[in-house]
């Protein structure tokens, strides 16, 4: 990620809550990368609380959009919330130097990727960049198989 001006993201995606909840999230991320080894773990949790109610905010969003394989989405978002979680074991076994790696390279990059993907594509059906009908053969059954409900 490469610093952009305050409120733009590095990849807008003409969806305001995704463009002005990334453009917040990279400027922490931006930060994390000067702070000393003893503020990267309020760091981690700051990042991480963060991260949460950014996807809880833009899961409502495409929820109202019917946005199609929601579930893939909520997926990828709980893949990087479990990353979150794992990283707090590297504040337990106070190892700066992974945790540094982690915040300034290995999230970031997971962040930016899933931007750039299901991010987008879900922007574009927002956006209306998408025909709806698209969205027909993409969708799947939007309920969890494992529950068994
Ligand atoms: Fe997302």
């Amino acid at each position: 990620m490469t610093a952009t001006p305050a409120g733009v993201p590095e990849h807008p995606l003409g969806v305001k809550v995704m463009d002005d909840d990334h453009a917040a999230l990279e400027a922490l991320l931006r930060a994390a990368k000067a702070l000393p080894d003893d503020a990267l773990p309020s760091a981690l949790e700051e990042i991480s609380a963060e991260v949460a109610a950014h996807f809880t905010r833009e899961e409502e969003e495409m929820r109202a959009h019917d946005v199609p394989v929601l579930f893939c989405h909520m997926a990828q978002h709980k893949r990087i919330i479990d990353l979150l979680a794992a990283a707090r074991g590297l504040v337990e076994a106070r190892d700066s130097a992974r945790l540094r790696m982690f915040l300034s390279v290995m999230l970031p990059g997971e962040i930016e990727a899933h931007i750039n993907s299901v991010d987008r594509m879900s922007a574009r059906f927002m956006t209306g960049d998408l025909a709806p009908a698209a969205g027909d053969e993409l969708r799947l059954p939007e309920r969890d198989i494992l529950s068994l409900r």
